[in-house]
Protein backbone atom coordinates (compact mmCIF):
# COMPACT_ATOMS: atom_id res chain seq x y z
CA UNK A 1 0.00 0.00 0.00
CA UNK A 2 1.32 3.56 -0.79
CA UNK A 3 1.31 5.88 2.32
CA UNK A 4 1.59 9.51 2.26
CA UNK A 5 2.65 11.55 4.61
CA UNK A 6 1.60 15.25 3.70
CA UNK A 7 2.05 17.91 6.31
CA UNK A 8 1.75 21.53 5.00
CA UNK A 9 3.40 22.40 8.61
CA UNK A 10 6.15 19.36 8.64
CA UNK A 11 6.89 17.23 12.20
CA UNK A 12 10.53 16.91 13.51
CA UNK A 13 12.56 14.85 11.27
CA UNK A 14 12.47 11.85 14.35
CA UNK A 15 9.26 11.69 13.96
CA UNK A 16 8.99 11.54 9.91
CA UNK A 17 11.89 8.56 9.94
CA UNK A 18 9.69 7.02 12.82
CA UNK A 19 6.72 6.72 10.87
CA UNK A 20 8.91 5.79 8.14
CA UNK A 21 10.15 3.01 9.83
CA UNK A 22 6.98 1.86 10.73
CA UNK A 23 5.13 2.10 7.16
CA UNK A 24 7.72 0.11 5.36
CA UNK A 25 8.80 -2.16 8.52
CA UNK A 26 4.80 -3.22 7.79
CA UNK A 27 5.78 -3.71 3.83
CA UNK A 28 4.08 -0.64 2.35
CA UNK A 29 5.68 1.84 0.22
CA UNK A 30 6.05 5.49 2.24
CA UNK A 31 5.61 9.11 0.40
CA UNK A 32 5.98 12.53 1.86
CA UNK A 33 4.81 15.48 0.62
CA UNK A 34 6.10 18.54 2.96
CA UNK A 35 5.47 22.41 3.28
CA UNK A 36 3.42 22.38 0.28
CA UNK A 37 1.36 25.34 -0.59
CA UNK A 38 -1.94 25.85 -1.82
CA UNK A 39 -4.10 22.44 -3.08
CA UNK A 40 -2.64 21.58 -6.22
CA UNK A 41 0.24 19.98 -5.22
CA UNK A 42 -1.51 17.75 -2.90
CA UNK A 43 -4.04 16.92 -5.36
CA UNK A 44 -1.15 15.74 -7.51
CA UNK A 45 0.19 13.85 -4.98
CA UNK A 46 -2.62 12.00 -3.87
CA UNK A 47 -3.40 10.28 -6.90
CA UNK A 48 -2.43 6.71 -6.61
CA UNK A 49 -2.21 6.52 -2.51
CA UNK A 50 -4.01 3.62 -0.48
CA UNK A 51 -3.17 6.20 2.84
CA UNK A 52 -3.07 9.34 4.23
CA UNK A 53 -1.45 11.02 7.50
CA UNK A 54 -2.19 14.62 7.85
CA UNK A 55 -2.24 17.61 10.34
CA UNK A 56 -4.07 20.33 10.09
CA UNK A 57 -4.35 20.03 6.03
CA UNK A 58 -7.31 20.83 4.84
CA UNK A 59 -8.79 17.37 3.22
CA UNK A 60 -12.04 18.21 1.79
CA UNK A 61 -14.30 16.19 -1.59
CA UNK A 62 -12.05 17.63 -4.02
CA UNK A 63 -8.75 15.94 -2.51
CA UNK A 64 -10.35 12.59 -2.14
CA UNK A 65 -12.10 12.29 -5.51
CA UNK A 66 -8.29 13.00 -6.59
CA UNK A 67 -7.74 9.75 -4.61
CA UNK A 68 -9.76 6.65 -6.08
CA UNK A 69 -7.45 4.37 -4.15
CA UNK A 70 -7.68 5.93 -0.73
CA UNK A 71 -8.90 4.33 2.02
CA UNK A 72 -8.24 5.54 5.25
CA UNK A 73 -6.69 9.15 6.56
CA UNK A 74 -5.17 9.81 9.65
CA UNK A 75 -5.54 13.09 11.21
CA UNK A 76 -2.43 12.95 13.68
CA UNK A 77 -3.95 14.98 15.84
CA UNK A 78 -6.78 15.63 18.25
CA UNK A 79 -9.10 17.88 15.95
CA UNK A 80 -10.14 16.65 13.21
CA UNK A 81 -12.53 19.61 11.71
CA UNK A 82 -10.03 19.86 8.64
CA UNK A 83 -11.81 16.71 7.15
CA UNK A 84 -14.81 16.68 5.52
CA UNK A 85 -16.08 13.47 6.78
CA UNK A 86 -19.71 13.34 5.35
CA UNK A 87 -17.88 13.43 2.07
CA UNK A 88 -15.42 10.89 3.45
CA UNK A 89 -18.02 8.68 4.20
CA UNK A 90 -19.50 9.08 0.56
CA UNK A 91 -16.50 7.84 -0.45
CA UNK A 92 -15.85 4.76 1.92
CA UNK A 93 -13.17 6.08 3.53
CA UNK A 94 -12.51 5.83 6.94
CA UNK A 95 -11.10 8.99 8.99
CA UNK A 96 -9.21 8.57 12.26
CA UNK A 97 -7.31 10.67 14.99
CA UNK A 98 -4.56 10.06 17.11
CA UNK A 99 -6.27 11.31 20.74
CA UNK A 100 -4.37 12.45 23.54
CA UNK A 101 -1.18 12.32 21.99
CA UNK A 102 0.02 15.78 21.95
CA UNK A 103 -2.47 16.65 24.83
CA UNK A 104 1.12 17.54 27.20
CA UNK A 105 2.22 19.82 24.65
CA UNK A 106 -0.53 22.15 23.89
CA UNK A 107 -1.18 21.61 28.28
CA UNK A 108 2.36 23.12 28.62
CA UNK A 109 1.54 26.10 25.91
CA UNK A 110 -1.15 26.72 27.98
CA UNK A 111 0.75 27.96 30.99
CA UNK A 112 3.45 29.40 29.04
CA UNK A 113 1.39 31.64 27.58
CA UNK A 114 -0.48 32.39 30.92
CA UNK A 115 2.55 33.42 32.66
CA UNK A 116 3.68 34.96 29.69
CA UNK A 117 0.81 37.22 29.19
CA UNK A 118 0.53 37.66 32.86
CA UNK A 119 4.43 39.31 33.28
CA UNK A 120 3.10 41.53 30.50
CA UNK A 121 5.00 39.96 27.89
CA UNK A 122 8.53 40.28 29.49
CA UNK A 123 8.29 43.48 29.43
CA UNK A 124 10.07 44.42 32.75
CA UNK A 125 6.83 45.68 33.82
CA UNK A 126 4.75 45.04 37.37
CA UNK A 127 2.95 41.90 36.29
CA UNK A 128 0.67 39.15 38.37
CA UNK A 129 1.06 35.35 39.39
CA UNK A 130 -0.70 32.42 38.67
CA UNK A 131 -0.85 30.93 42.05
CA UNK A 132 -4.52 31.05 43.67
CA UNK A 133 -5.93 32.56 40.36
CA UNK A 134 -9.18 30.15 39.45
CA UNK A 135 -8.81 28.36 36.26
CA UNK A 136 -11.99 27.13 34.19
CA UNK A 137 -12.25 24.77 31.65
CA UNK A 138 -14.26 24.57 28.99
CA UNK A 139 -14.22 20.66 28.03
CA UNK A 140 -12.32 18.31 29.98
CA UNK A 141 -11.09 16.21 26.95
CA UNK A 142 -7.66 15.17 27.13
CA UNK A 143 -5.80 18.25 26.82
CA UNK A 144 -8.42 19.81 29.46
CA UNK A 145 -7.16 17.01 32.11
CA UNK A 146 -3.62 17.53 31.50
CA UNK A 147 -3.96 21.00 32.06
CA UNK A 148 -5.82 20.40 35.26
CA UNK A 149 -2.79 18.21 36.75
CA UNK A 150 -0.50 20.70 35.91
CA UNK A 151 -2.39 23.32 37.13
CA UNK A 152 -2.35 21.97 41.03
CA UNK A 153 1.59 22.74 40.69
CA UNK A 154 0.52 26.19 40.45
CA UNK A 155 -1.98 26.14 43.33
CA UNK A 156 -4.53 27.43 41.25
CA UNK A 157 -8.52 26.42 42.25
CA UNK A 158 -9.87 24.43 38.53
CA UNK A 159 -13.52 24.67 38.04
CA UNK A 160 -14.90 22.35 34.83
CA UNK A 161 -17.52 22.49 32.68
CA UNK A 162 -18.45 19.39 30.07
CA UNK A 163 -20.84 20.25 27.65
CA UNK A 164 -21.13 16.52 27.10
CA UNK A 165 -21.42 15.78 30.81
CA UNK A 166 -21.42 12.21 31.59
CA UNK A 167 -20.98 10.10 34.80
CA UNK A 168 -17.46 9.24 33.92
CA UNK A 169 -16.80 12.84 33.23
CA UNK A 170 -18.05 13.89 36.45
CA UNK A 171 -15.68 10.77 38.34
CA UNK A 172 -12.66 12.26 36.33
CA UNK A 173 -13.05 15.48 37.57
CA UNK A 174 -13.11 14.46 41.05
CA UNK A 175 -10.25 12.17 40.58
CA UNK A 176 -8.17 15.54 39.16
CA UNK A 177 -9.17 17.17 41.95
CA UNK A 178 -11.71 19.83 39.61
CA UNK A 179 -14.80 21.74 40.84
CA UNK A 180 -17.39 20.96 38.57
CA UNK A 181 -19.23 23.51 36.91
CA UNK A 182 -22.69 22.34 35.69
CA UNK A 183 -23.39 25.26 33.41
CA UNK A 184 -21.02 26.80 31.37
CA UNK A 185 -22.27 29.84 33.13
CA UNK A 186 -21.46 29.10 36.01
CA UNK A 187 -17.79 28.39 34.95
CA UNK A 188 -17.41 31.79 33.26
CA UNK A 189 -18.60 33.41 36.43
CA UNK A 190 -16.34 31.57 39.11
CA UNK A 191 -13.09 31.68 36.80
CA UNK A 192 -10.14 33.90 36.63
CA UNK A 193 -8.92 32.51 33.68
CA UNK A 194 -10.98 30.40 30.94
CA UNK A 195 -8.97 28.05 28.55
CA UNK A 196 -11.19 26.35 26.16
CA UNK A 197 -10.63 22.62 24.92
CA UNK A 198 -13.92 22.13 23.05
CA UNK A 199 -13.32 20.59 19.65
CA UNK A 200 -14.65 23.04 16.43
CA UNK A 201 -18.18 21.57 15.92
CA UNK A 202 -21.47 23.23 14.78
CA UNK A 203 -22.46 23.50 18.36
CA UNK A 204 -19.65 24.89 19.35
CA UNK A 205 -18.86 27.46 16.89
CA UNK A 206 -18.87 30.75 17.72
CA UNK A 207 -19.98 29.54 21.72
CA UNK A 208 -17.57 31.99 23.23
CA UNK A 209 -19.70 35.48 23.01
CA UNK A 210 -20.48 38.48 24.92
CA UNK A 211 -22.98 37.19 27.51
CA UNK A 212 -20.49 34.70 28.85
CA UNK A 213 -17.77 36.76 28.44
CA UNK A 214 -19.20 39.50 30.25
CA UNK A 215 -19.39 37.02 33.58
CA UNK A 216 -16.27 36.92 34.19
CA UNK A 217 -14.20 39.21 36.67
CA UNK A 218 -12.66 42.71 35.18
CA UNK A 219 -9.36 41.46 34.71
CA UNK A 220 -10.48 38.01 33.48
CA UNK A 221 -7.83 36.11 30.98
CA UNK A 222 -9.05 34.13 28.09
CA UNK A 223 -6.61 31.41 26.88
CA UNK A 224 -7.21 29.57 23.34
CA UNK A 225 -5.54 26.91 22.42
CA UNK A 226 -8.63 24.98 20.45
CA UNK A 227 -9.95 27.00 17.54
CA UNK A 228 -10.36 30.28 16.78
CA UNK A 229 -13.83 30.02 15.53
CA UNK A 230 -15.12 28.93 18.94
CA UNK A 231 -15.06 33.15 19.60
CA UNK A 232 -17.10 35.14 18.48
CA UNK A 233 -14.24 37.96 17.81
CA UNK A 234 -16.25 41.27 17.78
CA UNK A 235 -17.88 40.35 20.99
CA UNK A 236 -14.81 39.65 22.69
CA UNK A 237 -13.00 43.02 21.34
CA UNK A 238 -15.88 44.45 23.03
CA UNK A 239 -15.07 43.19 26.59
CA UNK A 240 -11.37 44.03 26.29
CA UNK A 241 -12.52 47.60 25.18
CA UNK A 242 -15.25 48.05 28.39
CA UNK A 243 -12.55 46.05 30.65
CA UNK A 244 -9.15 48.25 30.49
CA UNK A 245 -7.53 44.80 32.31
CA UNK A 246 -9.24 41.46 30.60
CA UNK A 247 -6.31 39.52 28.58
CA UNK A 248 -6.54 37.57 25.33
CA UNK A 249 -3.92 34.23 24.64
CA UNK A 250 -4.15 32.51 21.37
CA UNK A 251 -2.67 29.69 19.62
CA UNK A 252 -4.84 30.27 16.91
CA UNK A 253 -4.14 33.48 15.36
CA UNK A 254 -8.40 35.46 15.32
CA UNK A 255 -9.25 36.76 11.97
CA UNK A 256 -8.89 40.09 13.68
CA UNK A 257 -4.89 39.52 14.75
CA UNK A 258 -4.05 42.82 13.55
CA UNK A 259 -7.25 44.89 15.24
CA UNK A 260 -6.13 43.09 18.86
CA UNK A 261 -2.80 43.75 18.32
CA UNK A 262 -3.34 47.81 17.13
CA UNK A 263 -5.78 48.06 20.20
CA UNK A 264 -4.43 46.02 23.07
CA UNK A 265 -1.20 45.84 22.40
CA UNK A 266 0.31 44.01 25.82
CA UNK A 267 -3.38 42.21 26.73
CA UNK A 268 -3.40 40.26 23.62
CA UNK A 269 -0.63 37.64 22.75
CA UNK A 270 -1.09 34.91 19.66
CA UNK A 271 1.55 33.02 18.05
CA UNK A 272 2.43 33.35 14.97
CA UNK A 273 1.60 29.85 13.64
CA UNK A 274 -0.44 26.84 15.38
CA UNK A 275 2.41 25.66 17.99
CA UNK A 276 0.28 23.92 20.54
CA UNK A 277 1.24 20.32 19.12
CA UNK A 278 4.60 21.70 17.63
CA UNK A 279 7.09 19.95 19.51
CA UNK A 280 9.65 16.91 19.12
CA UNK A 281 7.69 14.65 21.35
CA UNK A 282 4.08 15.47 20.50
CA UNK A 283 5.40 15.06 16.45
CA UNK A 284 6.64 11.49 17.59
CA UNK A 285 3.73 10.42 19.99
CA UNK A 286 1.06 11.47 17.08
CA UNK A 287 2.98 10.80 14.23
CA UNK A 288 3.71 7.07 15.44
CA UNK A 289 0.27 6.55 16.64
CA UNK A 290 -0.90 7.58 13.51
CA UNK A 291 1.50 5.13 11.31
CA UNK A 292 0.81 2.30 13.91
CA UNK A 293 -2.93 2.59 13.10
CA UNK A 294 -2.91 2.71 9.12
CA UNK A 295 -0.58 -0.43 9.72
CA UNK A 296 -3.30 -1.78 12.13
CA UNK A 297 -5.96 -1.14 9.68
CA UNK A 298 -4.56 -2.52 6.47
CA UNK A 299 -3.30 -5.69 8.70
CA UNK A 300 -6.47 -6.39 10.42
CA UNK A 301 -9.30 -3.98 9.12
CA UNK A 302 -9.25 -2.27 12.93
CA UNK A 303 -11.12 1.52 13.22
CA UNK A 304 -10.44 1.77 16.74
CA UNK A 305 -10.35 5.65 16.63
CA UNK A 306 -12.65 6.12 13.37
CA UNK A 307 -14.59 9.38 13.78
CA UNK A 308 -16.61 9.10 10.53
CA UNK A 309 -19.94 6.96 10.64
C1 LIG B 1 -4.82 19.13 17.22
O1 LIG B 1 -6.02 19.24 16.92
O2 LIG B 1 -4.30 18.03 17.45
C2 LIG B 1 -3.98 20.36 17.38
O3 LIG B 1 -4.68 21.49 17.05
C3 LIG B 1 -2.64 20.27 16.66
O4 LIG B 1 -2.71 20.60 15.31
P1 LIG B 1 -1.42 20.53 14.37
O5 LIG B 1 -1.09 19.11 14.12
O6 LIG B 1 -1.80 21.27 13.13
O7 LIG B 1 -0.29 21.22 15.08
Amino acid sequence: MKVLLATSKPFAYQAVQGIQNIIESAGHQFMKLEKYEGESQLLDAVKDVDALIIRSDMIGKEIMKAAPNLKVIVRAGAGYDNVDLDAATDCGICVMNTPGQNANAVAELVFGMMIYVQRNQFDGSVGRELSGRRLGLYAFGNVAKMVAKIARGFDMPVYAYSPTLTHDDLRKEGEYGVITAYTNKELFRNSDFISLHMPLLEETRYCVNYSLLSLMPQDGFLINTARKELVVEDDLIRIMEERPAFQYAADVKPDKHEEFLQKFPKRYFATSKKLGAQTTDANKNAGLAAANQIVAFFRNGDERFKVNQ
